[in-house]
């Protein structure tokens, strides 16, 4: 007697209680091929059918321990220190969790052969002279892109199979977490509250779904 036995592809998504973190958490999970661990610092969001793991960027032997016990197949990282104004004031903290968080999982990536799909920013860049493609020269001007750069460069340099995607402005449709941009300015403006906004800035504003069906194309097609 035959039996059809599949082997699902394991994939362990850091940040998994940010914004894009929980989005993909879902779209994964929902793959019948797909078992989905996710790790975060808040365990307090959960989907059926996810196994949560406790991690903090600050300690490497945390970060290397679970994907070790987890062994994925691929591993996104959508955990990032995103606060780019607090990036200024607490850069220890922002470096530790956007570059050396990165440096750990590339270490232990490259170590049992999983691939790393990254997520970065457009934030690498100056401004002056967008949109850019994937080869313009990055050019960040505040901390948070710098941390960002050095993350891409510490997983070009680490040996592991990657990915980068950098994207901008994400929103859509998140539960839990904190607001997007648009809903911030709804929220705001029901409030009654006045905005502060920026009104020298072009964006092209994500949707996060969109970005999430990307990142599976990257997965499927083995995209480097
Ligand atoms: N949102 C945007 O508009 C935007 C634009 C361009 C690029 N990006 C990039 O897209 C990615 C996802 O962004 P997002 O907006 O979804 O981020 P987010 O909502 O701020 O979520 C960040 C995630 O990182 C986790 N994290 C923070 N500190 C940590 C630590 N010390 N140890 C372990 N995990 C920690 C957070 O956990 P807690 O929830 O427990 O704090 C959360 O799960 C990031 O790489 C970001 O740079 C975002």
């Amino acid at each position: 007697m035959s039996q059809n036995l599949t082997i699902k592809k394991r994939i362990l998504i850091f940040g998994a209680s940010g914004m894009l973190g929980q989005r993909c958490t879902k779209f994964f999970s929902m793959l019948p091929d797909c078992e989905v661990a996710g790790a975060a610092p808040d365990e307090t969001i959960k989907f059926p059918r996810v196994e949560y793991l406790f991690n903090d960027f600050t300690n490497r032997e945390s970060v290397k321990g679970i994907i070790k016990d987890f062994c994925p197949d691929v591993i996104i990282n959508a955990a990032a220190f995103t606060n780019v104004d607090l990036s200024e004031t607490e850069r220890q903290l922002a470096w530790q969790i956007n570059v050396s968080g990165v440096e750990y999982i590339a270490e232990a990536a490259r170590a049992i052969d999983a691939r790393v799909i990254h997520i970065s920013t457009d934030y690498v860049f100056d401004g002056k002279n967008g949109p850019y493609r994937e080869s313009d020269k990055p050019q960040p001007v505040n901390y948070y892109g710098r941390t960002k750069l050095a993350a891409e460069n510490a997983l070009r340099i680490s040996g592991a199979v990657y990915s980068i995607l950098r994207t901008n402005v994400l929103y859509g449709i998140i539960p839990n977490g904190r607001l997007d941009f648009v809903r911030w300015v709804v929220e705001t403006v029901r409030a009654g509250k006045p905005i502060k906004i920026v009104t020298d800035q072009l964006n092209n504003p994500t949707f996060i779904d969109d970005l999430v069906s990307g990142i599976n194309l990257v997965i499927e097609n083995n995209k480097t």
